[in-house]
């Protein structure tokens, strides 16, 4: 489980994260929320890619300020532009690149790598330049590259923000067939209907937390109330 502990981060003097304490335990958790509320530097904090400048986050009870390297191993990320995400010419490299440093054979990974491959509909793209892929192909691949690693936890910032709904369908039906546990940022109110928990940010608090139903409607009474005070988000 990964809990944050009274945890605030700002950036230049603004306040990006005010004192967010939360246990994350269900299965299925999104978090929601306008832009700029803090979503992306709160996913950031959750696998030590960002350490807080106060407060703690602790995966299973590791600190991600003193082994991040720990943490990042239970913990994949998969960011909106699986462009950042894709380092290595082909596909098969790609995914493969997550399994250096473990003591395995050529033959070993091939197959890990193949197992993998056609577990996200990839198989047949092995030897295909990544950078070649549609959008839809892309992001499966980013997908495949973090699961290789067999993470326990999955966080993902927006992965679906530049889908189209056909890639956005295929990718949610995935995710929504992991063993992992699953935190999602996303913008997409309507994908999380059967979600376990979903938590409202606003300006770098929680607003809301609780089931998706109630979580977005708070959410779009948020927005409302902000439109009528005129207050700029
Ligand atoms: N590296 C950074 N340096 C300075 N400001 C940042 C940085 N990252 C995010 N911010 C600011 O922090 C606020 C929250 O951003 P973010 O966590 O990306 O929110 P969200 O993902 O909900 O849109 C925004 O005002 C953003 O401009
Ligand atoms: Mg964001």
């Amino acid at each position: 489980m990964i809990s944050l502990q009274d945890v605030s981060h700002d950036f230049t003097g603004f306040q990006v994260l005010q004192e967010v304490s939360l246990d994350l335990h269900e299965h299925r958790i999104a978090f929601i929320g306008a832009n700029g509320s803090g979503k992306s530097t709160l996913a950031r904090t959750l696998n030590g890619l960002l350490v807080p400048q106060q407060g703690s986050v602790l995966v299973d009870g590791v600190d991600t300020r003193k082994d991040p390297a720990r943490v990042r191993r239970r913990v994949g990320f998969m960011f909106s532009d699986a462009n950042h995400q894709i380092i290595m010419p082909t596909v098969a490299e790609d995914v493969a690149l997550g399994l250096r440093g473990q003591k395995l054979s050529k033959p070993e990974k091939s197959d890990i790598v193949a197992g993998v491959l056609n577990r996200y509909g990839l198989s047949g793209l092995s030897g295909h330049p990544a950078h070649l892929l549609s959008g839809g192909q892309k992001q499966m691949l980013a997908l495949a590259s973090v699961l290789v690693t067999e993470p326990d936890i999955l966080i993902c910032d927006e992965p679906t923000t530049l889908l189209d709904l056909h890639n956005v369908q295929i990718f949610l039906d995935t995710l929504g067939h992991l063993s992992q546990q699953v935190i999602l940022m996303t913008h997409h109110l309507d994908i999380i209907d059967d979600f376990d928990r979903v938590i409202v940010m606003d300006r770098g608090q929680v607003h809301f937390d609780g089931l998706p139903r109630e979580a977005v409607a708070a959410y779009r009474h948020l927005i409302g109330s902000r439109k009528r005070e005129g207050i700029p988000r």
